[in-house]
């Protein structure tokens, strides 16, 4: 919440929970918040886990939280006494003073922003807002309550709300999530967020985006619980970035808009989640009388890099946003009211509605003032409360209006109110062990979408000695736990393996961190694994997982082709060091780096792998290594292994896994995915961003752990070409089996060429309108110089006056932006020997920088700079202008 005066509302907010044990009952304070999130967990864990509210599950639930109790208390006993942070870089004045019991100590850190702005059906929202006012006005209070809380269903939706019969209102199914619907049967696993960030197509971003919709929409999901730009990917082994695109907010923002545009273009509503600044899954959530983490970020970063991607998302309309669990300057964030009714609802225009991450409501009466909009997945501090709120003037009723205003305006948006869409829920049974009508939501036109997606988003970091192509080989020997199918493809009642992705890895580590949420300790972070060792993987875990209705494994798909080329085949996945036919035309050594919801991954690299890759290479000439990678893998223990000859990136290709591996290692389809991030050499170089923030070895701050994002923008590349640090593959990087030349640039600047220092036009979806005016056009032109046809992603990247390399000495080192960053880009196909013509706009956003003082994007004057080429440092073409 703010930590101002809607701390204070929610002391004046006791009616909301008077009576209620472990209630408010009175200003917020630690204790009493601890009890409100411990019930909101309870609650939480009962709906995704019904059968904890058996005996059995009770049972269950007792040893468990005896075990994490036990072993919290052998962790706590041996932590260093006195040591705030407990390795993270977090926590102002950590060490000095007596430990922070109250929230107060945080009021103003958060500014207060309100009241909270009315929808005003700005753009393309007029008749749907227009409707929705009159719908809304027909309401009872009691049916305007019902459309902001969960309520039970018999559907398997990740959350639900219910139909208002005599209004023909028909409810909400609302599930997860972004890369493709999850716990459910007749559907497809799509390549995961990062996949598409790896292939660095927004034609194919879109395509996906229909596809997914398509399936969402069958199955009668309203709200589809994705796509995902938040975690952006600050913490490099964050649990999450995987769901995301990139680290890069340009590149992120340009995918999740052509995302949201095409999956409500099927008329489903996209929850642009998680905002805002939800970098780690350690400490999200509040355990006992700890809160969440806090992520601490000053205007400008928040505007360059952490806002930019949702205001590309805005800008496309999309009608829901997800708040996240974290803090955000210490005020949570589904009642931050500076980030709901400021930077989303005010300065973004923003005109659908705002729900809350799965019980990430902590306040009552500070949510509803602080702009969310509904709440998840059941009543949380709402309903009646919410009700008695409205009576005794805790919340006026206008804001409840403005709610319900928005949520049915989305419905109408999408044109949700229409016969043809399907029923809510319609096609997500509960159990899918029961008996259950069929509703099978695949579309055939999507399936080279599918394969594609999956194709584009393996990048080739090293290929020497013509390793690849294959050339019909005599004899292939695989290795590796990640070429195979895990044994489990299958659903088990209401919550399995399947349900959250995790067949191939350890369900148990996954059920500690994910449900109970065990892994906020450096200790628990070191015990888990960092790789699923039971089979490949498609995607990552968690909420964000996929489910499949048939999958392809890189073993089935080299089965396959094996047999129609006469090879003879050998293979080993279980032994960490296997033997070798040494008559081998080349060895496969298959790996992943898994990462799933609720735990940050414990490594960028693991020595089982690393070792079976070296022991193989050590028997075979001729060692081709592919990862699996939910994340950034570190590959310095063989890179450089004389006998590795070709390294591939695959991340998480979703279910055609496989058979696109098979098209690109045989050649009948070019590799032309680029990294969206920075893979370092050694783990230091990405300085204190490598693991999560901790905050919890004791000190000041041991109840309320502090994230200070004190690095400012400079994550990623813009870290590495600000210090000078050699990366091992850097951010755009990846090869094809053609080589691309570079010619003819032209940057051209629109109109009379002079601009105004700052946007002058209104608000709409997205913020002010100009800020979109194209101010420069680029053109270059890119030459396949091989023999075989390829795709090549032409990168644009801008240094602006205020860059460190600017040199201009007007502007202080807080103000100094990062060398070069990424402002464009586009993917022609070329065929050997011809050249395609490429053009980028450059809009206002693009060469602006966030003034604080002025509150708005300020175009500096000065010489602007511009490299266009195929990685981040590999620009042959460059060129300026000056505004
Ligand atoms: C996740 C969300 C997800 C929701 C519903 C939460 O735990 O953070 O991303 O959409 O659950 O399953």
């Amino acid at each position: 919440m703010a930590s101002t005066k809607e701390d204070e509302r929610v002391g004046a907010a006791t009616p909301l929970h008077s009576g209620e044990p472990g209630g408010f009952d009175g200003p917020a304070s630690t204790s009493a918040k601890g009890a409100i999130s411990g019930q909101q967990s309870h609650s939480w864990l009962t709906r995704k886990l019904p059968f904890l509210r058996t005996r059995r599950g009770k049972i269950i639930t007792v040893i468990v939280i005896l075990l994490i109790i036990g072993g919290g208390l052998a962790g706590l006993a041996a932590l260093p006494k006195g040591n705030n942070n407990g390795g993270g870089s977090s926590g102002p004045n950590g060490q000095a003073g007596e430990a922070i019991t109250d929230d107060a100590y945080f009021y103003g850190q958060s500014p207060d922003v309100s009241p909270s702005p009315n929808m005003t059906g700005s753009g393309t929202w007029k008749d749907s807002h227009t409707k929705a006012l009159a719908l809304v006005g027909k309401m009872t209070l009691e049916e305007k309550l019902s459309l902001t809380a969960g309520a039970p269903s018999r559907t398997g939706c990740s959350g639900f709300i219910p139909a208002i019969k005599r209004l023909n209102f028909t409810g909400m199914c609302l599930s997860d999530a972004g890369n493709g619907l999850r716990n459910t049967d007749f559907v497809s696993s799509w390549p995961s967020g990062l996949h598409v960030g790896a292939s660095w197509n927004k034609k194919l971003a879109r395509d996906r985006g229909s596809g997914m919709a398509g399936e969402f929409r069958t199955k009668g999901v309203n709200v589809l619980l994705g796509p995902v730009v938040g975690p952006a990917g600050r913490v490099v082994s964050g649990g999450r970035n995987w769901e995301g695109f990139s680290v890069d907010p340009y590149l992120a923002g340009s995918l999740v808009a052509e995302t949201v545009s095409a999956i409500q273009g099927a008329g489903v509503i996209t929850s642009t989640k998680h905002f805002i600044a939800n970098e780690q899954e350690t400490n999200r959530m509040p355990i006992n009388d700890v809160q969440s983490l806090s992520s601490n970020i000053d205007d400008r970063t928040m505007h360059e890099l952490y806002l930019w991607p949702f205001q590309d998302a805005v800008r496309a309309g999309t009608g829901n946003i997800m708040c996240s669990y974290q803090r955000i300057n210490n005020s949570y964030g589904c009642a931050n009211s500076k980030t709901l009714n400021g930077l989303l609802k005010t300065e973004l225009g923003f005109q659908g509605f705002v729900v809350s991450d799965w019980g990430a409501q902590h306040a009552g009466v500070a949510t509803a003032l602080a702009g969310m909009d509904m709440t998840m997945p059941g009543e949380g501090l709402w309903g009646s409360q919410l009700s008695t709120a409205v009576s005794n003037g805790s919340v006026p009723e206008t804001r409840i209006d403005d709610m319900v205003t928005r949520i049915i305006a989305s419905w109408y948006q999408m044109g949700q109110d229409q016969e043809a869409f399907p029923s809510p829920g319609v096609g997500m049974p509960q159990d899918l062990t029961k008996p259950h009508k069929i509703v099978d939501a695949r579309n055939s036109t999507f399936r080279q979408t599918l394969l594609d997606g999956a194709i584009e988003g393996h990048v080739l970091v090293k290929n020497v000695n013509k390793s690849l192509p294959l050339k019909k080989p005599k004899l292939l020997s695989l290795f590796g736990y990640s070429a195979k199918n895990p044994d489990l493809n299958n659903p088990g009642g209401f919550i399995s393996p399947w349900t959250f992705g995790v067949s191939s890895f350890n369900y148990t580590e996954f059920q500690d961190s994910f449900i109970f949420n065990s892994a906020s300790t450096p200790s628990s972070r070191e015990n888990q694994s960092p790789i699923a060792i039971n089979g490949t993987i498609y995607s990552g875990g968690g909420s964000g997982a996929t489910s499949q209705s048939l999958i392809i494994s890189p073993f089935d798909a080299i089965v396959q082709q094996a047999y129609e080329d006469g090879t003879a085949l050998f293979w080993d996945f279980v032994a960490p060091a296997p033997d070798v036919n040494p008559m081998s035309d080349a060895c496969l050594v298959f790996g992943n780096a898994f990462a799933t919801e609720g735990l940050d991954r414990p490594s960028l690299r693991d020595d089982y792998t690393d070792g079976l890759i070296k022991h193989v290479a050590e028997r075979c000439n001729n060692t081709i290594v592919v990862l699996h990678n939910a994340g950034i893998r570190l590959v310095d223990q063989f890179i450089e292994h004389v006998n590795v000859t070709a390294v591939i990136f695959a991340h998480l290709p979703g279910e055609m896994s496989g058979k696109a591996l098979v098209e690109l290692l045989y050649g009948r389809e070019n590799f032309s995915g680029k990294l969206p991030y920075t893979v370092a050499m050694n783990e230091n170089d990405y300085g204190d961003l490598l693991g999560p923030d901790f905050g919890r070895g004791g000190g000041r701050f041991e109840k309320f752990p502090q994230s200070n994002f004190s690095e400012g923008v400079w994550v990623d590349y813009r870290h590495f070409d600000e210090r000078g640090i050699e990366p091992r593959f850097e951010f755009g990087f990846g090869l094809s089996f053609t080589t691309f030349g570079y010619s003819s640039l032209v940057v051209e600047k629109s109109g009379n060429g002079t601009f105004g220092e700052f946007p002058t036009g209104n608000i709409v979806e997205g913020g002010q309108e100009d800020l979109w005016d194209v101010l420069v056009t680029v053109r270059a032109e890119v030459e396949n110089k091989g023999d075989v046809d390829g795709m090549e992603v032409v990168q644009v990247y801008v240094g602006l006056p205020s860059s460190s390399s600017g040199g201009s000495e007007a502007n202080s080192e807080s103000q100094k932006t990062p060398v070069q960053q990424l402002r464009g880009f586009e993917k022609p196909s070329v065929k050997a020997g011809e050249t395609a013509s490429v053009e980028f706009e450059l809009t206002r956003r693009d060469l602006s920088v966030w003034d604080i003082e002025a509150q708005a994007w300020r175009l500096d004057k000065g010489k602007y700079v511009v490299g266009v080429g195929n990685s981040s440092r590999k620009l042959p073409l460059s060129g300026e202008f000056t505004i």
